[in-house]
């Protein structure tokens, strides 16, 4: 790989990396191609484009990644740096050139703001921006600012320059939790800061690394974003809810619930629809991916879905521990997608879903009690 701008020697572990990449981080053939495959099924790829992907992975022409990050807990970082399996972070750095990341360059202040300037005026139209966090428009942008410059002004000059932008987490995507009411910052998301960008949104509290992973090889193999749905986001990892493809799915449809915390159906593993989860309205394949290399997610983990991949979960799937109303199979006429879309569209006319669901509640199903957790 070419090193031809300052920027680079600020990260050693980027240096000289040859061909074969993989090897030099330790990496073995075999895993290196078990990587390929994992990345290939993960985007609902046939087994034959493997090698397309190796091939991908293992060419020349890497593009720049500036990480830019705003108003976040810094979680989708973390994510990514304590992913392995096979030292992923590492192939997936290594594939791509992270030239600009303030939380894990050693370069700080003026350098690193030099650093990114550099990236921009010579590889205007060549570099990748992952921004992590939601960008605050409220009061003339002042509530983020680095270096003196606040965050949408930035995110303006950098996305827009672009040759693609992808929104790790909830808060980039869509506002997340600097976006719950009552929003005092104005924070937003960076479609809605930036318009009319090359975008791609990955939410999530945090991302799910194998997603953000699969987005990038998808991008270096076929050189374009994933085939995205409404909200901005790949079908290969948010086509479908979280309900259809649920270890405890069997036991939503034979009626075995969770009825109070550490009772028996919690014990055994029962559905925690009646606790709250909110899996039947929202679309993420965390029962597949999961998180912590693969160990757990949050329903395997005993605890309900919070949709916090859905624009607004804060405000529209909130109280975390009501059930959802009218979900087929357990409810009446109305359909999970419905619901989800009702959900959201509440929180957007600021109406709250506490206020939605009682009215929803009081309207279709008298008979059946809810329970705060
Ligand atoms: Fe799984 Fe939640 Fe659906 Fe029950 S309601 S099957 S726990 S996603
Ligand atoms: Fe978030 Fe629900 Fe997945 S809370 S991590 S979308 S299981």
């Amino acid at each position: 790989m070419k090193l031809d701008h300052d920027s680079e020697k600020m990260f050693p572990m980027f240096d000289e990396v040859g061909s074969p990449f993989w090897e030099k981080r330790g990496v073995s053939r075999r895993d290196f191609m078990k990587f390929c495959a994992t990345m290939t099924a993960a985007l609902s790829l046939p087994a034959a484009m493997i090698p397309k992907v190796a091939e991908a992975l293992e060419s020349d022409g890497r593009p720049s990644v500036i990480w830019l990050e705003f108003q976040s807990c810094t979680g989708d970082t973390e994510a990514l740096l304590r992913a392995s399996s096979p030292t992923v972070a590492e192939i997936v750095l290594d594939v791509l050139s992270l030239d600009y990341s303030e939380t894990i360059m050693a370069a700080a202040g003026h350098l690193a703001e030099e650093a990114r300037g550099k990236i921009l005026k010579e590889r205007a139209g060549k570099y990748i921006v992952v921004v992590e966090g939601s960008i605050p428009i409220g009061e003339n942008s002042a509530y983020c600012c680095i270096g003196g410059r606040s965050a949408l002004e930035i995110a303006r000059e950098l996305c827009s320059n672009a040759l693609a932008t992808i929104a790790v987490g909830t808060c980039a995507s869509y506002g997340g939790l600097p976006a719950a009411a009552p929003n005092p910052t104005g924070a937003v998301g960076v479609g809605e800061a930036v318009p009319g960008i090359t975008l791609v949104n990955l939410p999530g509290c945090p991302v799910n690394t194998d997603n953000l992973v699969a987005t990038i090889v998808h991008f270096l193999t076929f050189g374009r974003l994933p085939a995205v749905d409404g909200k901005g986001r790949p079908l290969f990892a948010y086509g479908k809810k979280i309900h259809d493809n649920c270890e405890r799915r069997s036991h939503f449809d034979a009626g075995q619930y969770v009825e109070a915390w550490g009772d028996q159906g919690h014990r055994k593993g029962h559905c925690l629809y009646k606790m709250g989860c909110k899996g039947p309205a929202t679309f993420h394949n965390c029962p597949i991916q999961k998180y912590n290399e693969k160990t757990g997610w949050p329903v395997g983990s005993g605890h309900g879905c919070v949709g916090c991949s859905e624009p607004a979960f804060w405000d529209s799937m909130s109280p975390f521990y009501r059930r959802l109303p009218n979900v087929p199979g357990f409810g009446i006429e109305a359909t999970a997608d419905k619901i989800g879309l009702g959900l959201v569209a509440a929180a957007a006319a600021g109406f709250g879903i506490h206020g939605a669901l009682n009215a929803l509640r009081k309207d279709k199903e008298p008979e059946d009690s809810t329970r705060e957790g």
